[in-house]
């Protein structure tokens, strides 16, 4: 009989979060694709189920992670910027946001937010920052920005700047909950030469498989998803001026290598800066 949960992990009300491990949650689906442990039967049987549909997604996934370091080293070496608010950390995997940073500048604050438990359970090897700089971890949910600022705000300085990071997170706020105006909640609180660094699941990207891989996840995961067009992904940079070379399938944003270029890819992927 399949386990119904693994543990308990502590709250924000200082209660207990409950880990069900016979449904799918897609931070775990996440950490399979990446080769992780975190990540248990039914979390394997979605993923397999998205690997049939489109063969590629491991890879697509590790090009996801790739595009969100260098969007980090970007931020660090050419913006200057110091001060991260990571929205949808996921399970600690490699190159972390704190990690990307403060290897280029050690004085960096990242702030990680999610409203999963078995993230929350890993917090501590989040919160392993380096001496100079500082971490810190927000059991919240993105359709709740006001409480993601206000704890935010304990550890980052609003009146700087800071890059609000949505890295394949988006796809699971659907429109009714209204993400564009979330996303324009969050970067309305920041100040000028501030940025939003966003990666998301395209429809109009090998559309047919993601139109199989949006069914199977809404089916088996817990995370419903809606993945968007360029053009929809486009306006959560409206006001923002995006950085060259703009919205670009994750691989071709500034690129290391031609190899790195070539990865399959199913995510949109862009930073913009607040003016
Ligand atoms: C696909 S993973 C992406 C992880 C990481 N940003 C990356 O790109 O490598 C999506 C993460 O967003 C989190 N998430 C999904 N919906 C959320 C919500 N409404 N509020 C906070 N976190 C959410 C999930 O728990 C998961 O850890």
């Amino acid at each position: 009989m399949a386990q119904r949960w693994l543990a308990s992990v502590p709250a924000r009300d200082g209660g207990q979060r409950v880990v069900d491990t016979s449904v799918a949650h897609i931070s775990r689906v996440y950490d399979y694709w990446l080769g992780g442990k975190d990540n248990f039967a039914a979390d394997r049987v979605a993923g397999d189920r998205v690997i049939a549909a489109y063969p590629d997604i491991v890879r697509s996934a590790r090009a996801n992670r790739a595009f969100l370091a260098r969007a980090v080293r970007y931020l660090v070496r050419e913006a200057g910027v110091r001060q991260f608010l990571d929205i949808g950390t996921g399970i600690p995997a490699a190159n972390n946001t704190h990690e990307v940073a403060q290897s280029a500048a050690p004085e960096c604050c990242v702030v990680y937010v999610d409203n999963d438990p078995v993230v929350l359970s890993h917090a501590q090897a989040l919160l392993a920052s380096g001496p100079d700089g500082a971490t810190a971890y927000v059991d919240a949910d993105l359709r709740d920005p006001g409480t993601i600022l206000a704890e935010a705000g304990g550890l980052l300085d609003f009146s700087r700047p800071v890059a609000i990071m949505l890295v394949a997170i988006l796809q699971h706020i659907g429109n009714k909950a209204d993400p564009f105006g979330i996303v324009g909640r969050l970067m309305g609180a920041v100040p000028a030469g501030s940025y939003l660094a966003l990666s998301h699941p395209a429809r109009d990207i090998q559309a047919k498989a993601m139109a199989e891989i949006a069914e199977s996840m809404n089916e088996l995961v817990a995370e419903k998803v809606t993945f968007r067009s360029r053009a929809e992904v486009l306006r959560f940079f409206d006001g923002l001026e995006l950085v060259k070379p703009g919205v670009v399938p994750v691989p071709r944003w500034r690129p290391i290598s031609d190899t790195e270029a070539a990865s399959p890819t199913v995510l949109w992927g862009g930073l913009g800066r607040k003016g």
